[in-house]
């Protein structure tokens, strides 16, 4: 299985680079955008188009293989091997000509994420791992900081298209890191907060409803690199539930008594 799942890389690699820069050039043109479950939440021709190539590309190659696809694509099969594709993770920074969102491609095999690659056009940044084997930028290798000072550390959090709702208490728990004195961003892309935790830009990431999609390859990525991840409860991490502690270890305890300072 291990000299198949490199092949898997590979191929992960290959369409989230293919499908990354169509996007960035298409975004130069006029999209056309539809909203979902509410005003928020955006969907383009793009999205629907790199769902649509990536699924189409895998099913020529392993045809037997599930795929699981933000923008509806869901196959069952009986192979245990499932492709997780967020065919563009920030959409809305897309849709407004905003340079941060990516392509994310997990591979899972037998319920365990095995490789991901997700890629940024916008900064030529590919971002993959494979489990046991490390985390790579570009293919050199990357690692979480090493900070331990909340003073001297930047963390990041997401908001999901239902804040109004204030799901998980988002707006509380902000708040709560910004009322510790801590630097706190929002960027609009999970995956790219992930990798960007992964490679020391940020030293931790929080949120509060995400989707299998948004964390398949990211959450692979960040544990190669040395990071911590579980759930808001401090559970083991599932990318099939909601929430989110990412961090680089270090940040991890703080991190986890911030959220839970929120009841
Ligand atoms: C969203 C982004 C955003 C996060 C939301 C996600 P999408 O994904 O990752 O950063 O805060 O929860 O839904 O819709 O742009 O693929
Ligand atoms: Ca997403
Ligand atoms: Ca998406």
């Amino acid at each position: 299985m291990k000299n198949h799942i490199k092949e898997f890389l590979d191929l992960a690699r290959r369409l989230a680079r293919e499908a990354g820069m169509y996007a960035l050039s298409e975004q130069k043109k006029v999209l056309h955008i539809e909203r979902k479950s509410n005003q928020f939440d955006l969907v383009t021709n793009v999205d629907k188009h790199n769902e649509e190539f990536i699924q189409s590309e895998v099913a020529k190659i392993y045809p037997d293989h599930e795929y699981l696809g933000e923008e509806g694509a869901h196959t069952k099969t009986t192979s245990g091997i499932r492709w997780i594709v967020d065919p563009v993770d920030g959409t809305i920074n897309f849709a407004h000509g905003m340079p941060i969102w990516c392509v994310s491609i997990g591979v899972e095999v037998d319920g365990v994420i095995e490789c991901g690659a997700i890629y940024d056009p916008n900064r030529d940044e590919l971002f993959s791992a494979i489990r046991d084997g490390g985390a790579f930028l570009n293919g050199n290798n990357i690692s979480v900081s090493k900070i331990s000072d909340p003073g001297l550390s930047l963390f990041v959090t997401g908001f999901a298209y239902n804040i109004a709702e204030n799901e998980g208490k988002a707006i509380e728990r902000f708040d709560a890191f910004l009322h510790r004195g801590l630097l706190v961003r929002r960027l609009g892309s999970a995956a790219l907060d992930l990798c960007y935790t992964a490679c020391g830009r940020f030293d931790g990431f929080f949120e509060a409803s995400l989707s299998p999609w948004d964390t398949a390859a990211g959450s692979l990525i960040l544990r190669e690199a040395g990071g911590k991840i579980t759930h808001y409860d401090g559970s083991d991490y599932s990318i099939y539930k909601k929430s989110i502690i990412a961090s680089n270890g270090l940040q991890h305890e703080l991190m986890s008594e911030v959220v839970n300072s929120v009841a």
